[in-house]
């Protein structure tokens, strides 16, 4: 049941208007759906009408009114057809019974938590009724909401609230919401429930009033008020930035505690994993608010990036993803510091796409055919999906690029697209030929960009090799952000008619430009701002790479010259004495700059991960050895830098009784003061725990206690087992903050891992059927902790194999999810590879397994 791009067809029919009507009962909820069809000029004249089901329980069926013959109907849990429908519009009139509390999938309607909730995307909805549950399908939603008084005072649905009021004589009560803008079923959704809210109205540029609200668990009303705030910045800055109005009369946000992703953009309803609403102080770290902004904005940005502009196809899907998080992306870098936050963007790219793309799971940005779309809500549309949109701004400037985007928003508006009709606008835009560029989509893997630099002395020129290469694509377009480098800075003098606004474009498989008027042998900046998602290879030396460091103008690629120096530290590429240029430039780093921009300093001391130490050696990974190396640098970086770690502490202490305060600048002081006990520690771990363990005690927020447990609980001992303890005790009713611990935990380098995961499974508040404390536990154990996952014993691969099995039949996607931390077995030495597959074959030979993890597993092994 392989799906594929080139056989896409319009849909043979279309629903205009949909009625429904859910009454709500946790164990039998009663769906009454009523659609308006008529058959779709674009289709096929003539053709049978197939409504998509998945686990539906039909109760009634009436065409116009009228009970269907059983030879006009084939009716099964996953799908209904009407052999020979009428040939002009009709009404079909579908009754339905669920279960919302034995939904353990989370897709279509669930309860959480005591709340009812709906997920459609990817295709929810056909386990909620029979649909054309495909998004060029675009209907005007009304839905009326029927429940208990007590068991859901609030009901919301997509729209406007149209109507309310009780059910005479019963305890029960309704809600009526109208959506006037058509759209498909993924974006439908509805929520019921005891729920407290926070909310502040917002005026539109067109002068529109906006009711904004968030709701949450009743009790927690204070932690949401973040969550608003960023709401009301987003709906701003999208005015501003890309000229973009919200379109209804209120905005309603619901966070619920079971959620298989983030977040989701519902029509005026969005829902959202409570993980990334919810925050305070004492619960949540400077990390935590910086997600829940760039997601409260992300799924905001989707009203128009996805929803009155929406996919024809979900083989389109980076057409709504990448670009919404490429706006995410610029709305943070608005909101804080875009240096900053451009490096943290690099940094998840690094870690989490280009691994996808070297390893069996790699594909197109977008892909060609899937078995289950819901395994492709990947990094590589994601995140690859945002550096392509980047790139186009990049290639054709700021200016072009935003007129591009209102084309692509006047022309497509109300209309399903593809990513052609969105290249279409640009290149109307800007009346250049975007065909290689489009190129970008269609070919899977990172491409290598190699780079040679020739200096002639006497010619007084600099010129630059490029040559590129991705296995089975043509030459790609990269835009390249360059300059030179001198030992006192940028070589301004030094010119290139082939550099435009510091951007040279290489458009064929190898291209060489000269720089003329050079002075003096240069060092080439290189993908300043990282300008193309590529791995750059230079034959830049160490000395070459600390002139960088220290005198490049660009921010990113001074920090992009610290982690090359780290990793070929740790990978024994360095030349000798490096390691103490490294520490002595870092030093000078810290005493002239850290006070200056301390989040850049705490990235600038952060080394490179485990995962990006064996990305870089690619083949034949022991992460044994991958580790001593780092805590031997680490070691080395602690007591080189320990004076001015220490001081740093010092200087950058919160004064008492000083309030709290989220924004970027105050969590950069946090962020390079505990980046500073993490290598004090490293150097000295017995004054590094009791430093550790009184910053436990005095914290006054959650970034600082957690940073101070995360670096006590690598120094085996009693203090640490107390702190732990005291930590899961302090924080037994926080939920989200367990999470915390059980993933500090998990990511213990230490044989004694294992046990510790096995027992946490076993904690009152541990349950496989809650997403967030699955992915605390287990999910995130495979990439905190490569050292155990990948033991030689195999005994890591197991418990997450294990895992899997365990909890495909209760929730296939997050099953499916967690399966794809093995996408990186090929880079393991042979023994450790050969008992990473021998796990993956194991899933594979279990019987019942989910398309989701079918698909995975198939995947990982091929090839
Ligand atoms: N569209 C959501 C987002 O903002 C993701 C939801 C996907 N859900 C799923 N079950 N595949 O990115
Ligand atoms: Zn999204």
């Amino acid at each position: 049941q392989t799906v594929r791009l080139e056989e896409y067809r319009p849909s043979d029919h279309l629903i205009d208007r949909v009625e429904l009507d859910v009454r709500l009962d946790d164990r039998e909820t009663r769906v009454s759906a009523v659609l308006a069809l008529r058959p779709n000029p674009a289709g096929e004249a003539g053709a049978a009408l197939r409504l998509d089901g998945d686990e539906i329980d039909l109760v009634a069926l009436e065409l116009d009114g009228a009970v269907l013959a059983p030879d006009d109907v084939t009716a099964s849990p996953s799908g209904l057809v009407l052999h020979a429908p009428p040939s002009r519009p009709f009404v079909l009139r579908i009754e339905t019974r669920l279960d919302p509390s034995a939904n353990t999938k989370l897709m279509g309607l669930y309860r959480s938590g005591g709340v009812y909730c709906t997920q459609c995307e990817a295709d929810g909805f056909r386990r909620i009724t029979y649909f054309l549950d495909r998004p060029d399908v675009l209907s005007v939603y009304t839905t009326r909401i029927e429940a208990d008084r007590d068991e859901a005072p609030v009901l919301l649905g997509n729209g406007n609230p149209v109507e309310a009021g009780p059910v005479p004589g019963t305890n029960r009560h309704f809600a009526v919401w109208h959506d006037p803008h058509p759209k498909p079923a993924y974006l439908f959704a509805l929520v019921g429930g005891r729920l407290g809210r926070v909310s502040a109205p917002f005026t539109t540029m067109e002068g529109r009033t906006v009711e904004v609200a968030v709701h949450v668990e009743p009790g927690r009303e204070a932690r949401a008020g973040y969550a608003l705030d960023a709401t009301l910045r987003a709906m701003a800055w999208d005015e501003r930035a890309f000229g973009r109005a919200y379109d209804l009369d209120v905005f309603n946000v619901v966070a619920v505690s079971d959620f298989n992703m983030g977040a989701m953009e519902n029509k005026g309803l969005n829902i959202f994993n409570d993980k990334y609403v919810l925050a305070s102080a004492e619960t949540a770290t400077d990390a935590d608010y910086a997600n829940i902004e760039a997601i409260i904005a992300h799924e905001y940005f989707h009203n128009w990036s996805g929803n009155r502009v929406t996919c024809r196809d979900w083989f389109q899907l980076c057409l709504k993803e990448g670009l919404t998080v490429f706006r995410d992306q610029e709305f943070s870098s608005d909101m804080r510091s875009r240096a900053v936050h451009r490096i943290a963007e690099v940094r998840t790219l690094r870690a989490r796409q280009f691994p996808e793309d070297a390893g069996p799971l790699s594909h197109p940005v977008r892909p060609r055919q899937y078995a289950e779309i819901n395994n492709f809500y990947t990094a590589t549309v994601y995140e690859k999906g945002a550096e392509i949109v980047r790139m186009l701004r990049t290639l054709l400037g700021a200016d072009t690029f935003a007129a591009g985007m209102d084309r692509y928003f006047a022309e497509n508006d109300g209309r399903a697209a593809t990513v052609e009709d969105f290249l279409a606008a640009f290149a109307q835009a800007s009346g250049r030929d975007l065909a290689g560029f489009a190129q970008w989509y269609e070919h899977p893997g990172t491409p290598r960009l190699s780079v040679e630099g020739r200096y002639d002395a006497q010619a007084r020129t600099y010129a630059l090799t490029f040559r590129q290469s991705l296995p089975g694509a043509p030459a790609l377009m990269i835009p390249i952000a360059l300059g030179l480098v001198g030992p006192q800075g940028a070589l301004d003098g030094a010119t290139c008619d082939r550099v435009r606004d510091g951007i040279f474009v290489l458009e064929m498989a190898s291209d060489t430009i000269t720089f003329e008027n050079v002075e003096a042998p240069p060092v080439p900046s290189l993908l300043r701002g990282f300008s193309a998602p590529v791995r750059l290879e230079t034959a830049l030396g160490d000395v070459d790479r600390l002139t960088l460091l220290a005198h490049d103008p660009d921010p990113f690629n001074r920090w992009q010259a610290a982690q090359g120096l780290a990793l070929r530290l740790m990978t024994g590429a360095a030349e000798p004495g490096t390691r103490e240029a490294y520490g002595r430039a870092l030093a000078g780093f810290l005493d002239t700059e850290a006070l200056a921009d301390p989040a850049f300093a705490a990235l600038i001391l952060a080394l490179p991960g485990e995962g990006d130490v064996a990305n870089e050696i690619g083949e034949g990974v022991d992460p044994d050895r991958i580790h001593a190396a780092r805590e031997d640098l680490r070691r080395h970086l602690g007591a080189a830098l320990g004076v001015r770690l220490s001081a740093l502490r010092a200087a950058l202490a919160e004064p008492p009784g000083a309030g709290f305060s989220p924004d970027a600048a105050s969590a950069g002081r946090r962020a390079l003061r505990n980046a500073a006990l993490d290598l004090l520690a490293a150097a000295d771990p017995e004054t590094g725990a009791a430093e550790a363990a009184a910053q436990i005690e005095s914290a006054s927020t959650m970034t600082d206690r957690l940073a101070a447990l995360a670096v006590l609980s690598l120094i085996p001992g009693a203090a640490r087992e107390q702190a732990l303890d005291a930590f899961g005790a302090r924080y037994a009713d926080e939920p989200l903050v367990l999470d915390k611990w059980f993933a500090l935990q998990a990511a213990i380098p230490e044989a004694g891992t294992l046990a510790r995961i096995a027992a946490l499974r076993t904690h009152p508040a541990f349950s496989m059927t809650n997403p967030n404390r699955v992915r605390a536990l287990i999910g995130s154990f495979p990439l905190s902790n490569p050292t155990q996952f990948a033991r030689p014993d195999g005994a890591g691969f197991a418990l997450v194999a294990d895992a899997v099995l365990a909890l495909d039949p209760i929730n296939p996607q997050i099953a499916a999810k967690l399966l794809t931390s093995f996408g990186s077995w090929r880079l393991l030495e042979p023994g450790r590879g050969r008992l990473a597959r021998e796990a993956l074959e194991r899933i594979r030979a279990t019987p019942t397994l989910s398309r989701d993890v079918a698909d995975i597993a198939a995947r990982s092994v091929a090839g």
